[in-house]
């Protein structure tokens, strides 16, 4: 079925305004150190983007592609697609990701990087959906929590479309007559 933008959940102004305020704790509970940002591909890269121009404590930045996927147990399985490229022990860590659901991939991925001896840890997401939860994993960091809704936009996309957009949407379903009239 195809899709189209229903709806305007968060403007771009309020997207740069929680941004901007993260990026303020950011600086004040790391002052004086220096951080490893991790960005979460594909989702997180916009939002990487933006935060580390509002960032003035000293940052690495690194990137990590996983892929999530319910396997036969409900547990979940993360897939590393592409693994950092630095060694992050006696770093401190920022995860940074796009939006967390279950937390199953959230969960995972910082398991996994704890047992590369990071000095700390600590999770950064541009969208949180707490309703959706099914592992109580640490977030620290939340710009915007949401209702269960899918959202497209600022990062995020639906089947690779809508990341570009500067705002987030919800989407509908296009009917097939409409379609047709194209
Ligand atoms: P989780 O493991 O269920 O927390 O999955 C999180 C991942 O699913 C995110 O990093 C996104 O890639 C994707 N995801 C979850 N909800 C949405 C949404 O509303 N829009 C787009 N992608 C989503
Ligand atoms: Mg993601």
């Amino acid at each position: 079925m195809a899709k189209r933008v229903a709806r305007v959940l968060i403007e771009a102004d309020e997207v740069q305004a929680f941004v901007k305020r993260i990026a303020e704790e950011i600086n004040r509970d790391y002052a004086g150190k220096k951080v490893m940002l991790i960005c979460v591909l594909k989702g997180a890269f916009i939002f990487l983007g933006d935060l580390i121009r509002y960032l003035d404590v000293d940052c690495e930045v690194d990137f990590m592609a996983v892929s999530s996927y319910e396997g036969v147990k409900s547990t979940g399985v993360v897939r590393i697609l592409k693994d950092l490229d630095s060694d992050i022990s006696g770093k401190h860590v920022i995860v940074v990701e796009d939006i967390v659901d279950t937390g199953l991939t959230l969960d995972h991925l910082t398991n996994l990087l704890s047992t590369r001896g990071p000095a700390s840890i600590r999770v950064c997401t541009a969208f949180d959906k707490p309703s959706r939860r099914k592992v109580d994993t640490a977030v620290d960091y939340i710009g915007r929590s949401i209702p269960d809704e899918f959202i497209v936009g600022y990062g995020l996309d639906f089947d690779e479309y809508y990341r570009n957009l500067p705002y987030v949407a919800v989407l509908e379903d296009v009917p097939a007559e409409e379609l047709d009239e194209q």
